[in-house]
């Protein structure tokens, strides 16, 4: 353990610690010596679904720069933010994502658009739930677990955690980060965690051309009227999503409904998602239920990255889901003659496809892509 002394001893005596603030921190990081001003402002009708976090501004800060520091990996050139990129809602556009060395990532980057909603970030929600579960396969359980896989993994970032504190001390500002955020300068696992966890547990995006339109109507309307600052196309997107997709996806001012299911995608499935850990044949093709947040620039789609564009999802929708044993019940259409369940098919005309694609397009946060608190405050 080391305790990086706070103020430098020089000829004449102690360097003032605004000094300090200038030689260690602001030579490297564009942070400002105030904590800043982190408020999460969220509308009424997502109040009513589970309380926001309690955010602490001088942990969310120390998270971001944890989140953007490549020195925290094993070759030195791969941050979370490599494939976790603000602009992409906090995903990758790339299939899979370049982790230390130029490895690959076995799946599709998650985006992190709503990672407010998260398990165990910071406790359960105000309805007594336990929060969305992380990862493609609901494997990880809080931010912490889930973070700390991401360094371990050596497709991701290679380091032991001991290796990643020893990083941290080796870099000038974080002594002075974690004192501002904890009191001292002691770097642990759990103040690396906890601050990831302020950090990620703040991100989130309601201010969307949905949300506005919404808040014009009135706010809560449970989604089914007509939004009169929509276009008819919109509009009629609404209703199809109301339609096909809510009941998994969910309300889209809470989490998903349903957590996790086997959307029918391949059959059978190459990677077998919750399956290959549970070891349950039914569990086969199970992933997680993504939010749809920011879903216009956080292709490409699925676990695997196997579409390009929203309109080949709607169309695996539409007309390409698999038979497959586990297949989620509300995928499928019971036949009366048969007697048998079948795949459903959607009958979508081409006019139908594009409005679905122009609302899930008015669930993009510009305010959140661009917004200079969540993004890289390395000068280099
Ligand atoms: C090399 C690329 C890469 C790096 C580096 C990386 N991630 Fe990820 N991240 C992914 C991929 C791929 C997934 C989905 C993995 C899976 O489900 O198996 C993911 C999933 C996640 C999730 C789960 C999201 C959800 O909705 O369940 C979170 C949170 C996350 N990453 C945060 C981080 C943090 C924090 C770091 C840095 C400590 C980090 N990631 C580093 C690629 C990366
Ligand atoms: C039975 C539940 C269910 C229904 C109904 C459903 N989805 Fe999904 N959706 C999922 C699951 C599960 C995944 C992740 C599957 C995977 O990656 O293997 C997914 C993934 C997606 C993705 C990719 C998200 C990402 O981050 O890569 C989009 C976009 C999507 N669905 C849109 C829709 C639309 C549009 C509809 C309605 C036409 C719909 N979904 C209906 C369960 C569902």
């Amino acid at each position: 353990m080391l305790i990086f002394p706070f103020c430098r001893k020089e000829d004449n005596g102690i360097i003032p610690v605004s000094d300090l603030f200038k030689l260690n921190v602001a030579s490297h990081l564009t942070v400002s010596e105030d904590a800043p001003m982190v408020s999460i402002l969220l509308p009424d009708y997502f109040t009513g679904m589970f309380d926001a976090n309690e955010v602490a501004p001088s942990k969310f800060e120390l998270g971001r720069v944890i989140f953007y520091d490549r020195h925290l990996s094993e070759d030195g050139l791969v941050s979370c933010a490599s494939c976790h990129r603000q602009e992409n809602g906090f995903s990758d556009p790339r299939r899979y994502s370049q982790g230390i060395y130029g490895r690959l990532s076995a799946r599709n980057s998650m985006a992190l658009g709503n990672t407010i909603w998260f398990g165990g970030s910071m406790g359960i929600d105000s309805m007594g739930a336990v929060r969305l579960p992380l990862f493609w396969d609901s494997r990880a359980h809080s931010v912490g677990e889930q973070a700390k896989s991401a360094f371990l993994n050596e497709h991701e970032m290679g380091l032991s955690m001991p290796e990643v504190i020893e990083r941290m001390e080796q870099q000038s500002y974080y002594a002075w980060l974690v004192n501002r955020a904890w009191g001292d300068s002691l770097i642990t696992e759990e103040r690396i965690f906890e601050s990831l966890a302020h950090f990620m547990g703040s991100i989130y995006s309601v201010d969307t051309e949905f949300d506005r339109a919404l808040q014009h109507a009135g706010g809560f309307d449970f989604l089914g009227g007509v939004l009169p600052a929509f276009s008819e196309a919109k509009n009629r997107g609404k209703t199809l999503y109301l339609e096909h997709c809510h009941s998994c996806h969910g309300s889209l001012y809470s989490p998903p409904f349903i957590f996790e299911a086997n959307n029918g995608l391949e059959n059978p499935y190459t990677d077998p998602g919750k399956g290959a850990i549970s070891g349950l044949f039914y569990e086969r093709g199970v992933f997680r239920v993504p939010g749809l947040r920011n879903i216009s620039v956080s292709g490409p789609y699925m676990h695997d990255g196997r579409f390009e564009t929203l309109m080949e999802v709607i169309e695996h929708y539409n007309s390409a889901v698999q038979s497959i044993f586990g297949l989620h019940g509300d995928l499928l259409t019971f036949n009366e003659v048969t007697q048998t369940y079948s795949p459903k098919r959607l009958q979508l005309t081409e006019a139908d496809k594009s409005a679905l694609v122009a609302f899930l397009h008015t669930l993009e946060d510009r305010s959140l892509l661009t917004d200079s608190l969540y993004s890289d405050p390395f000068r280099q």
